[in-house]
C-alpha cells in the first residue's frame, strides 16, 4: 500500500525506503539461516515477516537492529548501511525483555537515558509512553507483579518512549494468551494510527501477518529466502471488523497454503 516515503516532515530522502535489505544473507559457521532476502519498509508501513520456527526472523530483526552483522548484502536504514546499533531504532522482544529489579517508570526510562533526554523531562516523557500503552497506575509496578500482557505494553513503551523512527517487533505477543493477545493487536493498531512508524513486525502467526501487515513477506526454504510478498489491501484503520472480511480470509488461506509444508517439517524437525 502506502510505500512511498512522501510524508513530511522527517527529513527523510524522497523515494529512500526507510529501511531496505538487499540481497542479505546469513551465515554462523557451516549453517547458511537465510540468503537473498530483498524487502523494503516505508516510512508508515508495517511489514510483517512470516515463516516456520528457525527460518531465522528473529536473526533478520538483529541483522536491522545493528546487533548482528550480515554475512552477504546489505542492510540500509535511511540509505545508510547498518554496521551497529543506531538510535531511533527500537526493538520489542518476545520475552518482553524488561529488567526484573526495575519498576515499569524506570523500564521506560531507562531508553530514554541511553538516548539522552534530559533528566528534568525523563518522567513526563515516560509516563505519556505508559499513558498511551494502558499502564497509567502501575508505574511503580516491578514485572513480575505484572500479568504478561501487562509486561508487554511495558515493553511497547519502553520502545515508543524514544519516539523511534524504526520499530522492529520480534514476535510480541506469542508468549500472551489468545485473548489477551487480540486485545494488544488492536492496541498496536490504534497506536500505530496515531503515531505512524516504519515498523517490522515478525510473526509465526498467518493471521497476526495479514491483519497487522500492509504487506506481507513470507520467508521459506532451507536456507530461507523471499518466497512471495503479499499486499494486504484490507480497509484501515484494521481493527476486530477486519478479521471477518472476506478478503482476510482469502489470503490467510493463500499464506497458509504456501507455508503448510514448512510449518510440518520444522515440527518434525529435531535440533
Ligand atoms: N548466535 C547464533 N549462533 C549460531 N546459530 C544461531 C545463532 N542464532 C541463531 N542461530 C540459528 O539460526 C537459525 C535461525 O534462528 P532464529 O533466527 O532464532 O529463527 P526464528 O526466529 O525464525 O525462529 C536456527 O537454526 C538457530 O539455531
Ligand atoms: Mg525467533
Amino acid at each position: 500500500m502506502s510505500d512511498a516515503g512522501s510524508a513530511a516532515g522527517s527529513g527523510s530522502v524522497e523515494g529512500t525506503p526507510r529501511i531496505a535489505a538487499k540481497a542479505v544473507g546469513k551465515r554462523f559457521g557451516d549453517l547458511q539461516v537465510f540468503k537473498d532476502i530483498n524487502m523494503t519498509i516505508g516510512e508508515r508501513e508495517i511489514v510483517t515477516v512470516v515463516g516456520p520456527s528457525g527460518c531465522g526472523k528473529t536473526t533478520l530483526l538483529r541483522c536491522v537492529n545493528g546487533l548482528l552483522p550480515v554475512s552477504e548484502g546489505e542492510i540500509q536504514i535511511e540509505g545508510t548501511p547498518v554496521t551497529r546499533p543506531r538510535q531511533g531504532v527500537a526493538m520489542v522482544f518476545q520475552n518482553f525483555g524488561l529488567f526484573p529489579w526495575k519498576t515499569v517508570l524506570s523500564n521506560v526510562s531507562y531508553g530514554l537515558k541511553l538516548d539522552g533526554c534530559p533528566k528534568e523531562d525523563l518522567r513526563d516523557r515516560s509516563m505519556e509512553k505508559i499513558k498511551l500503552v494502558g499502564l497509567e497506575g502501575f508505574e511503580n509496578s516491578y514485572p513480575y507483579q505484572l500479568s504478561g500482557g501487562m509486561q508487554q505494553r511495558c515493553g511497547l513503551a519502553r520502545a515508543l518512549a524514544v519516539e523511534p523512527s524504526v520499530l522492529l517487533m520480534d514476535e510480541p505477543f506469542a508468549a500472551i494468551d489468545a485473548q489477551t493477545r487480540e486485545i494488544l493487536q488492536f492496541e498496536l493498531l490504534r497506536i500505530w494510527e496515531m503515531r505512524p512508524t516504519s515498523m517490522m513486525f515478525v510473526t509465526h502467526s498467518i493471521e497476526e501477518a495479514v491483519l497487522m501487515g500492509h504487506r506481507v513477506v513470507v520467508l521459506k526454504g532451507r536456507p530461507s529466502s523471499v518466497f512471495e510478498t503479499v499486499e494486504v489491501d484490507l480497509p484501515e484503520p484494521r481493527g476486530r471488523e477486519t478479521l471477518s472480511h472476506p478478503q482476510f480470509n482469502e489470503l490467510r488461506e493463500h499464506v497458509w497454503a504456501n507455508l503448510m509444508d514448512e510449518v510440518r517439517a520444522a515440527e518434525f524437525e529435531v535440533n
